[in-house]
């Protein structure tokens, strides 16, 4: 098992929710982590807060926005230099939430989630394999409960994490011969902010939402953003693995039926 102390992590959304909570979970175990997400403040707070608990400066935010290219570029050589001069894993959580009835779904709105859930990820992947080859390094996506559970109404955001799952076996087949592993990250209901910024729900009624969803999971509760973060640090580090797609998710995909 790869250690994470000393790893250079670049991690796209870590100015909330999964990507924040990897970030602390990572730094915890001494890797040098680069954060970006569109608003500054949020990863400036995450950065000092997790440099002051590490009593380092091992965490670094970035304003970036990764539908942007010179954004993603940007991001990337911040994290490369952040880890003086090395890369060893992306993990790409920034993602966003579009829902509706098929009948009223707009098609620029699709565009926008595919382009953030789907298509940055991917150019981000490509920009980074330079820095993966020298550090046999990994790439990790974050899937979704949405791929094994069908939530009428949620067929854009769904669709995006149906391609993200795909995308790890292909790019796992492509990139093995470099050594540069893939993997996937498949979680169920986590109380983060991803429906309030859609604008779909406030923080109380999103969480209402989600405690409700509790019995529905084999293990009767919902999840925590750094029980995510674990399994993110496991795949980084397993070095025999590559092209998996590990869920984590309270068994709310087995589609739990009592009858
Ligand atoms: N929460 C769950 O139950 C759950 C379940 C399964 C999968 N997931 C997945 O987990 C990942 C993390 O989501 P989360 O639940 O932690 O939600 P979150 O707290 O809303 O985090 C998503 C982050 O992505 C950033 N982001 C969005 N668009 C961006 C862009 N164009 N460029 C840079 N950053 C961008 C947001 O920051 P800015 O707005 O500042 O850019 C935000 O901090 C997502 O891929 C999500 O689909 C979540």
């Amino acid at each position: 098992m790869r250690s994470l102390e000393g790893m250079s992590v670049a991690i796209t959304g870590g100015g909330s929710g999964i990507g924040a909570a990897a970030a602390r979970h990572f730094a915890e175990r001494g890797s040098f982590v680069t954060i970006c997400g569109r608003r500054q403040h949020k990863v400036d707070d995450v950065a000092a807060e997790i440099n002051a608990t590490t009593a380092s400066s091992r965490c670094t935010g970035v304003a970036a926005d990764i539908t942007v290219d010179a954004d993603r570029r940007r991001f990337v050589e911040s994290a490369v230099a952040h880890g003086d001069g090395a890369l060893h894993t992306l993990i790409s959580s920034a993602g966003n939430m579009y829902r509706g009835p098929i009948e009223e779904l707009e098609e620029q709105a699709l565009l926008d989630v595919f382009h953030t859930n789907v298509v940055a990820g991917m150019m981000l992947t490509g920009l980074c394999v330079p820095h993966l080859v020298p550090t046999e390094g990994v790439v990790l996506f974050i899937g979704s409960v949405h791929t094994q559970r069908a939530f009428p109404g949620a067929s854009p955001y769904a669709a995006t994490k149906g391609a993200l799952e795909t995308l790890t076996g292909v790019l796992a087949a492509e990139l093995g011969p470099r050594h540069i592993r893939v993997g996937c990250v498949r979680p169920g209901a986590v109380f983060t902010e991803i429906n309030q910024r859609a604008g779909l729900f406030d923080d109380a009624a999103a969480k209402a939402r989600l405690e409700g969803l509790a019995s529905s999971h084999a293990l009767g509760r919902i999840g925590t953003a750094i029980e995510i973060a674990e399994a993110l640090a496991y795949l980084a580090g397993a070095e025999w693995t590559t092209g998996a797609v590990l869920t984590v998710d309270g068994g709310l995909g087995l589609g739990v039926t009592f009858a």
